[in-house]
Order: structure tokens, then C-alpha cells, then sequence
């Protein structure tokens, strides 16, 4: 991928995973304030919570409850979006897992711990852009984010299965992109940094939540950059700097 045209978000049809809480629920927030239609998944019904306060805001939202991790989820999760928001135009991969916490080194990793961390963070993702994506490349148009970390390219150790996954994820987005964006189909990973979130703490339980970025400002600076075309690459790191 070379740049990014600038993106239009007032009256998109966005579908956010993971959009519960955390950076999910600000990009979803945030999308519908820049005038975006907003289809919201997870698998709590907090999901709904999140939708409701973006309809009083006088957004536009719809909540999908349902595991991004299931076989079934996205033919059921694309056709429900579709419904209430119309075809997608921009999607964001952001639910994930850590697998088991305390982390644990891959040494002392069973095969279906990894395999469940993958099914959420990759097979996933993969399978809802398979079903997402075709219709983009019809229309000639559409963005596939997939929230990476910087765990894909680094390795901390007790990170394992985590950063598998998100490397097999960045890998799937820089494929896809090779493939679709010549029908103008647009494929992002996205590094957000370290966020004050519940998954932060689950990872790191005695981490100093003031220097953590808050999601809501990773939100607001990713959907800038995509809002005014910034050229973000194949790989782009969402810096603290407003
Ligand atoms: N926080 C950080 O410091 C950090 C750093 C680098 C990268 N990231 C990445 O940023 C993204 C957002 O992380 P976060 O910190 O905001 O996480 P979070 O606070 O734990 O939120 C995760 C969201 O994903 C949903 N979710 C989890 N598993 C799901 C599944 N199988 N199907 C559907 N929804 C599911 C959760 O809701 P339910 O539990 O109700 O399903 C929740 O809404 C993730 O991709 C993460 O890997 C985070």
C-alpha cells in the first residue's frame, strides 16, 4: 500500500470489533461523531451500553453481540451490518485475546491455547474479511484496519501466543493488500501503542495507568489520518504526539 486518499467518514458504514470498551468502543465513538454509521460487536452485552450512547449523542449505531472467534459469526455478523448500516465501507479487526493470563512463555503453552488466541486474533479476522471484503472490491472501494501491536515485530518474552497471532495478522493484512488494493480495497495494520485498558491491565496488573495513552486519543489520532489521507503505509504506529 502506498497512500491513502483521503476517506470521507461522514456517512460510512463502519463495523468495529471488540467495541465494547477499551479502543473499540472509542473508535466507534468516535467514527459515529465524525458522522459514520456504526455497527458495534462483542461478546458481552456491554456492546449495547456503548451503541445506546452513541444514539442519544444523536449517532448512528447498531450492537451485534456475537465471538468474532465463531465459524458461524461472519456471515451473521456481516449480513446483520449490512442491514442496519449498509455495505461496509470501513472495517476494524480490534477484538482480541491475550490467551491465558498471567502471560506465560510459549515453552509453557498448550497447542490449544495458541490455537484458540489465533482463532480470535487471525482465523477470525480472516474469515469476516473474506466475507466483508469481496463486496468492497465490487464497489471499488473500502479500508480493512487490523489492530496490531507492537508485539508483531518485537519479541518480549511471556508475550508468545499474543504475538503470533498479531504477526500472522499484520502478515494477513500486507497480503490482502497486495492482492485487493488494486481493486480498490485498502489494508492497514495498526500498531495503537500501550493504552489504559482493561487488556493492559490483565497483561501488566502493576502498570502506571498515567503513562498509558488513553484510547480515546489513539481513536481520535488513527481516524485523523484516515480522515485527511494521511500516507499511513502497510504498517502504521499511532504515536503519543497529538
Ligand atoms: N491496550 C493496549 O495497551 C494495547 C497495546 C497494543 C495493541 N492493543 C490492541 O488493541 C486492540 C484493543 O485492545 P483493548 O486494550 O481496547 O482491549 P480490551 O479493553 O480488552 O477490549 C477488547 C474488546 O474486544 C472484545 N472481544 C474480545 N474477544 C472477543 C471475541 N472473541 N469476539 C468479539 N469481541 C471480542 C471485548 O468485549 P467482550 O469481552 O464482551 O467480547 C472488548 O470489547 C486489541 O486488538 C489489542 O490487541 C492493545
Amino acid at each position: 500500500m502506498t497512500d491513502h486518499a483521503p476517506l470521507p467518514l461522514r456517512g460510512a458504514a463502519a463495523l468495529v470489533t471488540g467495541a465494547s470498551r477499551g479502543l473499540g468502543a472509542a473508535l466507534a465513538e468516535d467514527l459515529a461523531a465524525r458522522g459514520a454509521k456504526v455497527a458495534l460487536v462483542a461478546r458481552g452485552d456491554a456492546v449495547h451500553a456503548v451503541a445506546e450512547r452513541i444514539v442519544a449523542r444523536g449517532g448512528e449505531a447498531h450492537a451485534i453481540v456475537d465471538d468474532v472467534a465463531d465459524k458461524g459469526a461472519p456471515h451473521r455478523v456481516a449480513a446483520i451490518a449490512a442491514g442496519a448500516v449498509g455495505p461496509v465501507d470501513l472495517l476494524f479487526h480490534n477484538a482480541s485475546t491475550l490467551g491465558p493470563v498471567p502471560l506465560r512463555e510459549l515453552l509453557d503453552t498448550d497447542c490449544e491455547e495458541l490455537a484458540r488466541v489465533l482463532e480470535t486474533n487471525v482465523v477470525g479476522p480472516f474469515r469476516l474479511t473474506k466475507v466483508v471484503a469481496g463486496s468492497m472490491a465490487l464497489r471499488g472501494r473500502g479500508l480493512v484496519v487490523s489492530i496490531s501491536s507492537d508485539a508483531a515485530i518485537e519479541a518480549y518474552p511471556r508475550w508468545g501466543a499474543y504475538s503470533l497471532s498479531k504477526a500472522a495478522l499484520e502478515s494477513m493484512s500486507r497480503v490482502f493488500a497486495a492482492e485487493l488494493e488494486p481493486r480498490g480495497v485498502r489494508f492497514v495494520a495498526v500498531d495503537p501503542g500501550e493504552m489504559n485498558t482493561a487488556m493492559h491491565a490483565d497483561a501488566v496488573p502493576d502498570a502506571d495507568p498515567s503513562a498509558l495513552a488513553d484510547p480515546r486519543d489513539v481513536a481520535r489520532r488513527l481516524l485523523d489520518a484516515i480522515e485527511r489521507g494521511a500516507p499511513l503505509g502497510v504498517r502504521f504506529v499511532v504515536g503519543r504526539a497529538a
